[in-house]
């Protein structure tokens, strides 16, 4: 393996992993060598951008701590995060559909009784959110854990806020014999994702808006079932079709009801206007190996 040329030295890598072990490995590492040699040929990359690249992944590495994780980030804004996940649930149109984890997940979640008021006494619009989960055949799914979450009228989840009271806006559930879950909260808000690293580089010189549109995070897990990672946007916000984590699709998009005080379902339990959120969401068996 000597005098490699720009003709040569992709197959000379890929020759030296053949007898990695693990098949699967070496599948995946003779792809990425071939994509990225290809990459490297197709823009005809200098020395200087190479250069640039390698100080910018190195950067994105430091960014990353137990609480905060630059490099899914990058995953989640170059559309790999998403693809990943199409790739390993393909599910029919009528089961609920996943999106992003997104960093703001948390285990340590109180869980709450059905009916709790999650707000923690933050100001907002009064939010009260109705779910049910059923099965394929509309059955209901009694038991499964619902974790949900979802930022203030701000835009802040509540480890974005020093002193916050903690945990905030975030909580466990378990549905009923009919499938039911519900709490009480306030109305999330749009807002963006962290700016100040690496990932706000690459979306300020490419001219991308960091917004996320306004959306309830909630992880459905129950016996039998594909875990479900989803959220729900309204359907009038302004980013849905600029999510800078291509999270949105349109089965995701539901009305966030908004009535005067005194009217609608809720009559009588809030002293001002205040959101309705009804969803059903449908579980997919897990497949059989
Ligand atoms: C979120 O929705 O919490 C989120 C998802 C991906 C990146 C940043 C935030
Ligand atoms: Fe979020």
């Amino acid at each position: 393996m000597r005098d490699l040329t720009s003709d040569t030295i992709t197959e000379a890598v890929i020759s030296t992993m053949r007898d990695a072990k693990d098949s699967r490995l070496a599948e995946i590492l003779e792809s990425l060598v071939r994509h990225v040699h290809a990459f490297v040929e197709e823009v005809a990359l200098t020395e200087e951008e190479w250069a640039q690249g390698v100080d910018f992944l190195t950067r994105t590495g430091q960014l990353c701590t137990s609480t905060r994780q630059e490099f899914i980030l990058l995953s989640d804004v170059l559309g790999v995060t998403m693809l990943v996940d199409a790739l390993s649930h393909r599910r029919p149109a009528e089961a609920t559909q996943n999106s992003v984890l997104g960093p703001f997940f948390r285990d340590d979640r109180p869980q709450q009784p059905d009916a709790a008021d999650i707000s923690a006494g933050l100001p907002g619009t009064p939010l009260f959110f109705e779910g049910l989960v059923v099965d394929r055949a509309g059955a209901p799914v009694a038991g499964a854990a619902v974790d949900v979450w979802h930022s203030d009228a701000d835009g802040h989840y509540d480890v974005d806020v020093p002193g916050r009271v903690d945990p905030a806006m975030r909580a466990l559930f378990r549905t009923d014999e009919t499938g039911h879950f519900g709490f009480r909260s306030i109305r999330p808000s749009s807002y963006p994702i962290p700016g100040d690293g690496t990932v706000g580089e690459l979306m300020g010189a490419t001219g991308r808006s960091l917004m996320r549109p306004a959306h309830v995070h909630l992880l459905i897990e129950a016996s039998g079932f594909q875990r479900v990672t989803t959220m729900l946007f309204p359907s009038d916000d302004p980013y849905l079709d600029a999510d800078p984590v291509f999270g949105v699709k349109q089965s995701l998009v539901a009305p966030y009801d908004t009535y005067d005080a005194g009217t609608g379902p809720c009559r009588g339990r809030t002293d001002g206007p205040y959101t309705l959120l009804r969803h059903t969401f449908v579980l997919e068996p897990v497949l059989a190996d």
